[in-house]
């Protein structure tokens, strides 16, 4: 702030500093300019016209009076017509303009020899020929002095003045950031305790800054929600990580401890079983991270063909579904459905509704794989028990299933459908099927 001040501080003294010097010069010349009229005003005083000609009548007193100055040499001339000297011992430079009897008088900067002076010529007002003039002219050591003189003067007082703003500014800045500083300090030593705590807005916090706070304060609430939702995430997925890695373990200590053979495979295989169940959960928990990973841009990444994805998907699947007597169809477009994003993550989130309605809806026997065109979307309907309106408003939510669910799923499934929709600028339904019975659930991409 202060560096930002002190040029401006500069520019405005520099520029008050000349107009200052002006001022006192203009003043201080005007003053030596009268004086020097005077002069000029008591020797026209003594000039008398009589029958032999122009007289001027100076006694040697009066000379000395007019002649005397501690500085500076004065010099007289009185002339009449075409320039006849009445009195004075040098000739003093013309005029630059002719004198007339409207202007009758002027000042004007000359040299006498090689030396400065300052001249005032009058003409005598009486109107009579011949034309009578009377000169003054003074050196300029006075001047010289003077105008010196006010220079120094007015460099002194504009740098004073400047170093004296620059500390009153620097005081008031100090002042007025002491209690930011202050502020800041204290909500520093508090946040060293206790991280994201709201900085306390007082009295003493200066009102200029008091929104900014509060926007750094929604800041933090917004980081403290965000590390608390990061926390229980973590939790969860410990929790859900410990049960069947402590199944596996158990599987595996009997498979050592067990001698024959039929129970030993038995064990083995429950334990491979369980390793898939770590596999899948672990690859979900890392499909949420990439999710929630801002830097990662998946919105506009290549264009996807959706109907060509929900086929392979389905195709996919069709074994399993012939095992478990499931009537797995495809109802779409029959041509090809093109949207950016990721085909990646698409995928995944068309085989995670898929998967739900093999596992939740078998019972029903038809699962329909869907997808239209305008606006795009994807859907999987089913004719299972789908979900009760209690239980729907909370599907979504990570680790979240309907209690007595079947199956080994952890409950992340569809909230990774919808984060995956979410970045990608979509947005997902649920609801009952088109018979009324069953769900549909639908993916509805960004047109
Ligand atoms: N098609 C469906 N029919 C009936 N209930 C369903 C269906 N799809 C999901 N649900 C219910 O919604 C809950 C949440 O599903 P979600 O896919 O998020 O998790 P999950 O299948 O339990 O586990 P995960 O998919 O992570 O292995 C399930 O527990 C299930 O109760
Ligand atoms: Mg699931």
């Amino acid at each position: 702030l202060l560096a930002g001040i002190v040029p401006a501080l500069v520019v405005i003294a520099v520029f008050s500093g000349s107009f200052a010097y002006w001022l006192a010069r203009y003043f201080s010349q005007s003053v030596l300019d009268q004086w020097l009229y005077d002069t000029a005003a008591t020797l026209a005083r003594r000039v008398q016209r009589s029958a032999h000609g122009i007289v001027v009548d100076v006694p040697q007193g009066a000379r000395e009076m007019l002649e005397w100055d501690e500085i500076d040499r004065i010099y007289f001339e009185v002339l009449s017509g075409v320039g006849t000297r009445h009195f004075g011992d040098v000739p003093l430079p013309a005029p630059p303009k002719q004198l007339s009897w409207k202007q009758r008088s002027a000042f004007y900067d000359a040299r006498i020899g090689t030396t400065p002076v300052r001249v005032l010529a009058i003409v005598l007002d009486d109107r009579t020929d011949p034309v009578v003039v009377v000169k003054v002219a003074e050196t300029r050591l006075k001047r010289r002095v003077l105008a010196s003189h006010v220079l120094w003067i007015s460099v002194a007082v504009s740098v004073l003045l400047v170093v004296a703003s620059a500390i009153i500014v620097w005081y008031a800045i100090n002042r007025g950031t002491a209690s930011i500083r202050a502020a800041v300090s204290r909500a520093h030593r508090a946040s060293e305790r206790t991280p994201l705590l709201p900085i306390t807005i007082d009295q003493t916090m200066p009102e200029e800054v008091r929104p900014l706070i509060q926007d750094i304060n929604e800041l933090m609430e917004n980081l403290h929600g965000a590390h608390r939702l990061n926390r229980e995430f973590i939790a969860n997925a410990a929790h859900q990580l410990r049960t069947p890695i402590a199944s596996l373990r158990v599987q595996i200590e009997i498979a050592l401890r067990e001698t024959d053979p039929a129970k030993q495979q038995t064990a083995l295989a429950d334990a491979v079983k369980l390793l898939g169940r770590l596999g899948r959960m672990l690859h979900q928990l890392l499909i949420v991270a990439r999710t929630d990973d801002a830097s990662n841009d998946v919105g506009h990444a290549t264009s996807v063909n959706i109907d060509q994805l929900a086929r392979e998907e389905l195709e996919g699947r069709l074994d399993d579904c012939a095992q478990l007597g499931i009537d797995l169809g495809y109802e779409g477009q029959g041509q090809p459905v093109t949207i950016a994003g990721s085909d990646t993550m698409y995928r995944e989130a068309i085989a995670n509704l898929i998967d739900n309605a093999v596992r939740y809806a078998s019972s029903g026997g038809r699962i329909t794989v869907g997808v239209t065109a305008g606006p795009p979307t994807v859907y999987v309907e089913d004719e299972g028990p789908g979900i009760s309106a209690t239980h729907l408003e909370h599907i979504g939510t990570r680790f979240y299933r309907v209690p007595g669910s079947p199956g080994e799923g952890c409950g992340l499934g569809i909230a990774i459908v919808k984060s995956i929709l979410q970045r990608h600028g979509g947005h997902f339904t649920l609801g009952p099927g088109s018979r009324q019975r069953g769900l549909r659930a639908t993916m509805h991409f960004p047109g």
